[in-house]
């Protein structure tokens, strides 16, 4: 797998008093969907900005395909499209005069547009409304129009701030099979930024966690979910009556029980399957009460809200 985009120390001080990015180290490899997750003001578009070369590091550097971001921008921009927040159109033109607009900045031959147009139209579903004025598309068409407008100069990466933000769950999850179906069968790399997590968990196979321009987690959404559930995929918890050790002690001696902790009158059982069954006949077996029994898996909600209960 070839690094397409590499991250080293990179740091963005604004006015000598705002450290938006605090020495960054990332790597992203080519073929990824990768979620930048943060909650506001957590540096998510400073690194962007910084990855487009539209803002210079304060410390540190940034690279895309090989190419440094400050020192060969334009190098970086004919490989990546990047998506804002709000995808601009005139909206008195139609999709195609939009597209063919965006096609002649970006100095594509002129005999190669048409095709590029129908094609990127095509892979985001909306030849049959090539013709039409983009006034009247629905915010999800606008959507999947900025898509296609990225997809003109055929990208390697695609920069994508706040995908489904503003979507009701139809359009987005249209919008995130977009995505999927690009990466697969264009090999085009992603990276979301979002605060959508239930989003991101969907097309994201690795996410980092950005807080306070530092990067407090990293990795695959399941080993994120592994590490703070002590090592397994599941966590029970149980309230009890009354917790007498040597039900602690079977409970543990359970197949396939990683950890018990115990608070009180509370289990928390972390195990790698759903054994709440096992769990119950051993507490009935011990004629306890059980007043209480609950799941949780390793969501991306849970990893977040983790990391940021305290901000909250
Ligand atoms: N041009 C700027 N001048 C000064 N400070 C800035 C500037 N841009 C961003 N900041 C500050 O840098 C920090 C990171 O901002 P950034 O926009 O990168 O966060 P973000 O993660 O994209 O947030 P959001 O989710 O709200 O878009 C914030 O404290 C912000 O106030
Ligand atoms: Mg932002």
């Amino acid at each position: 797998m070839n690094n397409i985009i590499v991250a080293e120390n990179l740091t963005k001080i604004y006015d000598q008093t705002t450290t938006a990015v605090d020495h960054l180290n990332l790597t992203i490899e080519e073929g990824e969907i990768f979620g930048l997750l943060g909650p506001n003001g957590a540096g998510k578009s400073t690194i962007i900005l910084m990855l487009l070369g539209l803002t210079e590091p304060t410390e540190g550097k940034i690279s895309v395909a090989g190419f440094n971001s400050t020192r060969e921008p334009l190098k970086v921009k004919s490989v990546t499209g990047y998506l804002p927040e709000k995808v601009g159109f005139y909206e008195d033109m139609t999709a195609y005069a939009n597209l063919f607009y965006t096609a002649e900045l970006n100095r594509i031959p002129y005999r190669e547009i048409p095709d590029r147009i129908d094609k990127a139209l095509s892979l985001v579903n909306l030849s049959p409304n090539k013709r039409q004025k983009v006034k009247t598309f629905s915010k999800g068409m606008k959507q999947r129009l900025g898509i296609a407008d990225v997809l003109i100069k055929e990208p390697k990466l695609v920069i994508f701030d706040e995908p489904t933000e503003g979507l009701d769950p139809k359009v987005a999850n249209q919008i995130l099979n977009t995505i999927l179906d690009l990466n697969r069968e264009n090999g085009i790399t992603f990276v979301l930024s979002s605060h959508q997590l239930n989003m991101v968990q969907k097309v994201c196979a690795r996410v980092g966690i950005m807080s306070h321009g530092k990067l407090v987690g990293e990795g695959p959404i399941d080993e994120l979910g592994r590490d703070i559930f002590g090592g397994g995929k599941y966590r029970i918890e149980i309230e009890l009556a009354r917790v007498p050790d040597e039900l602690i002690a079977k409970i543990k001696s359970l197949p396939g029980i990683i950890s018990v902790g115990v608070d009180g009158s509370r289990l928390s059982v972390v195990c790698n399957e759903d054994l709440r069954e096992d769990i119950s006949r051993t507490i009935a077996k011990e004629a306890i009460i059980m007043t209480g029994m609950d799941i949780k898996q390793d969501a991306l909600e849970e990893i977040y809200l983790r990391y940021f209960k305290e901000e909250e």
